[in-house]
Protein backbone atom coordinates (compact mmCIF):
# COMPACT_ATOMS: atom_id res chain seq x y z
CA UNK A 1 0.00 0.00 0.00
CA UNK A 2 1.00 3.48 -0.68
CA UNK A 3 2.65 5.69 1.91
CA UNK A 4 3.99 9.30 1.84
CA UNK A 5 7.15 7.43 3.51
CA UNK A 6 7.88 5.68 -0.09
CA UNK A 7 9.64 9.47 -0.56
CA UNK A 8 11.60 9.19 2.63
CA UNK A 9 15.61 8.32 1.67
CA UNK A 10 16.31 7.85 5.77
CA UNK A 11 19.49 5.12 5.74
CA UNK A 12 19.82 5.13 2.28
CA UNK A 13 23.34 6.19 1.27
CA UNK A 14 23.94 8.57 -2.68
CA UNK A 15 26.94 10.05 -4.38
CA UNK A 16 26.59 13.07 -6.32
CA UNK A 17 29.49 13.39 -8.93
CA UNK A 18 29.86 16.78 -9.60
CA UNK A 19 28.15 17.24 -6.11
CA UNK A 20 29.30 20.81 -5.27
CA UNK A 21 28.37 22.49 -8.37
CA UNK A 22 24.73 24.27 -8.76
CA UNK A 23 23.00 21.41 -9.40
CA UNK A 24 24.33 19.00 -7.68
CA UNK A 25 24.78 21.32 -4.49
CA UNK A 26 20.99 21.87 -4.51
CA UNK A 27 20.15 18.16 -5.25
CA UNK A 28 22.50 17.15 -2.27
CA UNK A 29 20.88 19.31 0.04
CA UNK A 30 17.76 18.08 -0.81
CA UNK A 31 18.99 14.50 -0.23
CA UNK A 32 19.95 15.01 3.34
CA UNK A 33 17.15 17.27 4.08
CA UNK A 34 15.11 13.60 2.60
CA UNK A 35 17.14 11.57 5.37
CA UNK A 36 19.95 10.49 3.45
CA UNK A 37 23.89 10.35 3.81
CA UNK A 38 25.07 12.33 0.66
CA UNK A 39 28.91 11.74 -0.68
CA UNK A 40 30.45 14.20 -2.55
CA UNK A 41 32.71 13.71 -6.08
CA UNK A 42 34.41 16.33 -7.87
CA UNK A 43 37.59 17.55 -8.81
CA UNK A 44 37.69 20.28 -7.43
CA UNK A 45 38.92 19.71 -3.37
CA UNK A 46 37.77 23.20 -1.87
CA UNK A 47 34.75 23.42 -3.47
CA UNK A 48 33.66 20.11 -2.56
CA UNK A 49 35.07 20.90 1.29
CA UNK A 50 32.78 23.83 0.82
CA UNK A 51 30.07 21.84 -0.22
CA UNK A 52 29.88 19.30 2.49
CA UNK A 53 30.28 22.00 4.74
CA UNK A 54 27.31 23.99 3.64
CA UNK A 55 25.49 20.44 3.93
CA UNK A 56 26.60 20.07 7.37
CA UNK A 57 26.17 16.32 8.15
CA UNK A 58 27.40 14.68 11.31
CA UNK A 59 28.21 10.88 11.56
CA UNK A 60 30.52 8.41 10.01
CA UNK A 61 32.44 10.25 6.82
CA UNK A 62 34.10 11.02 4.70
CA UNK A 63 31.56 12.71 2.58
CA UNK A 64 33.89 14.29 0.10
CA UNK A 65 35.57 12.64 -2.74
CA UNK A 66 37.95 13.95 -5.29
CA UNK A 67 38.01 12.55 -8.80
CA UNK A 68 37.89 12.91 -12.13
CA UNK A 69 35.28 11.54 -13.71
CA UNK A 70 36.95 11.16 -17.06
CA UNK A 71 38.96 8.45 -15.84
CA UNK A 72 37.65 5.09 -15.61
CA UNK A 73 40.34 3.47 -13.44
CA UNK A 74 39.94 6.47 -10.55
CA UNK A 75 35.76 5.58 -10.87
CA UNK A 76 36.74 2.25 -10.23
CA UNK A 77 38.90 3.63 -6.99
CA UNK A 78 36.02 5.70 -6.22
CA UNK A 79 33.53 2.61 -5.81
CA UNK A 80 35.82 0.39 -4.20
CA UNK A 81 36.69 3.18 -1.30
CA UNK A 82 32.96 3.79 -1.47
CA UNK A 83 32.36 0.53 -0.66
CA UNK A 84 34.97 -0.14 2.08
CA UNK A 85 34.19 3.30 3.97
CA UNK A 86 30.25 3.10 3.68
CA UNK A 87 29.94 -0.33 2.97
CA UNK A 88 28.02 0.55 -0.83
CA UNK A 89 25.49 2.97 -2.36
CA UNK A 90 22.24 3.06 -2.61
CA UNK A 91 21.60 5.98 -4.78
CA UNK A 92 24.02 7.26 -7.67
CA UNK A 93 23.63 10.70 -9.41
CA UNK A 94 25.57 11.11 -12.17
CA UNK A 95 25.54 15.11 -12.41
CA UNK A 96 29.18 15.93 -13.60
CA UNK A 97 28.99 18.15 -16.85
CA UNK A 98 30.60 20.65 -19.15
CA UNK A 99 30.31 22.30 -22.37
CA UNK A 100 31.24 24.48 -25.13
CA UNK A 101 28.18 27.24 -26.80
CA UNK A 102 29.96 27.54 -30.53
CA UNK A 103 29.27 27.15 -33.99
CA UNK A 104 30.21 23.20 -34.96
CA UNK A 105 32.75 24.34 -37.70
CA UNK A 106 34.66 26.32 -34.81
CA UNK A 107 34.26 22.94 -32.38
CA UNK A 108 37.80 21.59 -31.52
CA UNK A 109 38.97 17.87 -31.69
CA UNK A 110 39.99 18.85 -27.72
CA UNK A 111 36.44 20.20 -26.92
CA UNK A 112 35.02 17.53 -28.75
CA UNK A 113 36.71 15.04 -26.46
CA UNK A 114 36.24 17.30 -23.03
CA UNK A 115 32.19 17.35 -23.65
CA UNK A 116 32.21 13.94 -24.97
CA UNK A 117 34.40 12.18 -21.97
CA UNK A 118 32.90 14.50 -19.21
CA UNK A 119 29.53 14.08 -19.97
CA UNK A 120 28.91 10.69 -21.66
CA UNK A 121 31.84 8.45 -20.97
CA UNK A 122 32.32 9.30 -17.35
CA UNK A 123 28.51 8.65 -17.30
CA UNK A 124 28.55 5.57 -18.48
CA UNK A 125 31.87 4.36 -16.57
CA UNK A 126 30.37 5.82 -13.41
CA UNK A 127 27.22 3.78 -14.08
CA UNK A 128 29.36 0.14 -14.30
CA UNK A 129 31.94 1.16 -11.45
CA UNK A 130 28.65 1.23 -9.14
CA UNK A 131 26.36 -0.45 -11.11
CA UNK A 132 28.27 -3.72 -11.01
CA UNK A 133 28.16 -3.66 -7.24
CA UNK A 134 24.13 -2.54 -6.90
CA UNK A 135 23.63 -5.58 -9.00
CA UNK A 136 25.46 -7.56 -6.24
CA UNK A 137 22.92 -6.21 -3.59
CA UNK A 138 20.20 -6.09 -6.17
CA UNK A 139 19.23 -2.86 -5.02
CA UNK A 140 19.61 0.74 -6.33
CA UNK A 141 18.49 3.48 -8.45
CA UNK A 142 20.81 5.33 -10.59
CA UNK A 143 19.62 9.12 -12.68
CA UNK A 144 21.30 10.70 -14.80
CA UNK A 145 21.44 14.72 -15.16
CA UNK A 146 20.65 14.69 -19.11
CA UNK A 147 19.23 18.01 -20.49
CA UNK A 148 16.80 19.12 -23.27
CA UNK A 149 19.48 18.44 -25.60
CA UNK A 150 18.71 14.97 -25.27
CA UNK A 151 15.49 15.70 -27.13
CA UNK A 152 16.60 17.90 -29.72
CA UNK A 153 19.79 19.32 -31.45
CA UNK A 154 20.58 23.15 -30.47
CA UNK A 155 22.15 25.14 -32.69
CA UNK A 156 26.02 26.01 -31.13
CA UNK A 157 25.77 22.91 -29.14
CA UNK A 158 26.29 20.12 -31.23
CA UNK A 159 28.77 18.11 -29.24
CA UNK A 160 26.53 18.42 -26.13
CA UNK A 161 23.66 17.56 -27.28
CA UNK A 162 25.20 14.40 -28.90
CA UNK A 163 26.49 13.94 -24.92
CA UNK A 164 23.17 14.26 -23.60
CA UNK A 165 20.75 12.16 -26.32
CA UNK A 166 24.06 9.41 -25.67
CA UNK A 167 23.52 9.70 -21.79
CA UNK A 168 19.81 9.27 -22.54
CA UNK A 169 20.16 5.96 -24.56
CA UNK A 170 22.64 4.71 -22.31
CA UNK A 171 20.00 5.37 -19.19
CA UNK A 172 17.69 3.21 -21.41
CA UNK A 173 20.16 0.17 -22.14
CA UNK A 174 21.25 0.08 -18.49
CA UNK A 175 17.69 0.57 -17.41
CA UNK A 176 16.31 -2.62 -19.88
CA UNK A 177 19.54 -4.58 -18.76
CA UNK A 178 19.26 -4.10 -15.03
CA UNK A 179 15.66 -4.01 -14.27
CA UNK A 180 15.19 -7.47 -13.56
CA UNK A 181 18.09 -7.29 -10.84
CA UNK A 182 16.87 -4.46 -8.53
CA UNK A 183 18.59 -1.81 -9.94
CA UNK A 184 16.30 1.29 -11.62
CA UNK A 185 18.12 3.26 -14.33
CA UNK A 186 16.35 7.00 -14.93
CA UNK A 187 17.46 10.14 -16.27
CA UNK A 188 16.21 13.69 -15.56
CA UNK A 189 16.16 16.44 -17.85
CA UNK A 190 16.32 20.14 -16.62
CA UNK A 191 15.82 22.90 -18.44
CA UNK A 192 17.51 26.11 -17.82
CA UNK A 193 18.86 26.82 -14.48
CA UNK A 194 21.54 29.25 -13.96
CA UNK A 195 25.06 27.91 -12.92
CA UNK A 196 28.62 27.97 -13.07
CA UNK A 197 28.10 25.83 -16.24
CA UNK A 198 25.98 28.80 -18.65
CA UNK A 199 26.18 31.90 -16.36
CA UNK A 200 29.08 33.41 -18.50
CA UNK A 201 28.65 31.27 -21.47
CA UNK A 202 25.21 31.83 -22.01
CA UNK A 203 25.35 35.27 -24.46
CA UNK A 204 22.39 37.54 -22.70
CA UNK A 205 20.03 37.19 -26.39
CA UNK A 206 20.20 33.39 -25.57
CA UNK A 207 19.15 33.53 -21.91
CA UNK A 208 16.16 35.61 -23.14
CA UNK A 209 15.35 33.36 -25.88
CA UNK A 210 15.55 30.82 -22.96
CA UNK A 211 13.13 32.38 -20.22
CA UNK A 212 10.28 33.64 -23.55
CA UNK A 213 10.38 30.09 -25.26
CA UNK A 214 9.85 28.17 -21.76
CA UNK A 215 6.06 27.89 -21.01
CA UNK A 216 6.41 29.04 -17.66
CA UNK A 217 8.46 32.47 -19.09
CA UNK A 218 11.14 32.02 -16.54
CA UNK A 219 14.22 29.78 -15.52
CA UNK A 220 14.34 27.45 -13.31
CA UNK A 221 15.04 27.39 -9.77
CA UNK A 222 17.49 25.04 -8.66
CA UNK A 223 15.84 23.82 -5.79
CA UNK A 224 12.76 22.91 -8.13
CA UNK A 225 15.22 20.30 -9.08
CA UNK A 226 15.26 18.27 -6.20
CA UNK A 227 11.54 17.06 -6.03
CA UNK A 228 12.09 14.92 -9.11
CA UNK A 229 15.53 13.68 -8.25
CA UNK A 230 14.11 12.35 -4.55
CA UNK A 231 10.94 10.64 -6.86
CA UNK A 232 13.33 9.11 -8.73
CA UNK A 233 15.64 7.92 -5.89
CA UNK A 234 13.41 6.68 -3.57
CA UNK A 235 10.81 3.77 -3.35
CA UNK A 236 7.94 6.34 -4.48
CA UNK A 237 9.20 5.46 -8.32
CA UNK A 238 9.87 1.61 -7.03
CA UNK A 239 8.59 0.48 -10.77
CA UNK A 240 9.62 3.73 -13.14
CA UNK A 241 12.54 2.60 -15.01
CA UNK A 242 14.30 3.94 -18.43
CA UNK A 243 12.53 7.13 -18.10
CA UNK A 244 13.31 10.53 -18.59
CA UNK A 245 11.29 13.21 -15.73
CA UNK A 246 11.45 16.81 -17.91
CA UNK A 247 12.01 19.72 -15.38
CA UNK A 248 11.76 22.37 -17.66
CA UNK A 249 9.01 24.48 -16.97
CA UNK A 250 6.75 23.18 -20.19
CA UNK A 251 10.07 24.46 -22.57
CA UNK A 252 9.42 21.40 -24.33
CA UNK A 253 5.85 21.20 -24.43
CA UNK A 254 5.72 24.88 -25.44
CA UNK A 255 6.28 24.57 -28.97
CA UNK A 256 7.48 28.22 -30.96
N1 LIG B 1 22.39 24.49 -15.61
C1 LIG B 1 21.53 24.09 -16.53
O1 LIG B 1 20.70 24.88 -17.03
C2 LIG B 1 21.54 22.69 -17.00
C3 LIG B 1 20.53 22.29 -17.89
C4 LIG B 1 20.49 20.99 -18.33
C5 LIG B 1 21.44 20.07 -17.89
N2 LIG B 1 22.42 20.47 -17.03
C6 LIG B 1 23.38 19.46 -16.60
O2 LIG B 1 23.41 19.41 -15.19
C7 LIG B 1 24.69 18.93 -14.76
C8 LIG B 1 25.23 19.87 -13.68
O3 LIG B 1 25.49 21.13 -14.27
P1 LIG B 1 25.43 22.51 -13.48
O4 LIG B 1 24.54 23.38 -14.25
O5 LIG B 1 25.18 22.27 -12.05
O6 LIG B 1 26.90 23.06 -13.73
P2 LIG B 1 28.14 23.27 -12.74
O7 LIG B 1 27.74 24.10 -11.59
O8 LIG B 1 29.25 23.73 -13.60
O9 LIG B 1 28.43 21.80 -12.22
C9 LIG B 1 29.12 20.84 -12.99
C10 LIG B 1 29.90 19.96 -12.04
O10 LIG B 1 30.55 18.94 -12.79
C11 LIG B 1 31.78 18.68 -12.18
N3 LIG B 1 32.72 18.13 -13.14
C12 LIG B 1 33.07 18.65 -14.36
N4 LIG B 1 34.00 17.88 -14.93
C13 LIG B 1 34.23 16.85 -14.07
C14 LIG B 1 35.10 15.73 -14.09
N5 LIG B 1 35.92 15.50 -15.12
N6 LIG B 1 35.09 14.89 -13.03
C15 LIG B 1 34.28 15.11 -11.98
N7 LIG B 1 33.44 16.16 -11.89
C16 LIG B 1 33.43 17.01 -12.93
C17 LIG B 1 32.25 20.06 -11.70
O11 LIG B 1 33.09 19.93 -10.56
P3 LIG B 1 34.70 20.11 -10.64
O12 LIG B 1 34.96 21.30 -11.46
O13 LIG B 1 35.09 20.18 -9.21
O14 LIG B 1 35.19 18.86 -11.25
C18 LIG B 1 30.95 20.74 -11.30
O15 LIG B 1 30.73 20.59 -9.90
C19 LIG B 1 25.54 18.84 -16.02
O16 LIG B 1 25.55 17.51 -16.48
C20 LIG B 1 24.80 19.71 -17.01
O17 LIG B 1 25.04 19.33 -18.33
C21 LIG B 1 22.50 21.76 -16.58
Amino acid sequence: MFSPENFSLQGRRALVIGGAGGIGLALARGFVASGATVLLAGRDEAKLQRGESELGQVGAGPFVYTVDARSVSALETLAETVEREHGGLDILINCQGTTAIKPALELSESEWDAIIDTNLKSAFFACLAFGRRMLAHQRGAIINITSLAAHYGWANAAAYSASKMGLSGITQSLAAEWGEQGVRVNAIAPGFFMTDLNRERMPEARKEEARKRAAMKRMGELDELVGAAVYLASDASAFVNGTTLRVDGGYLSSGI
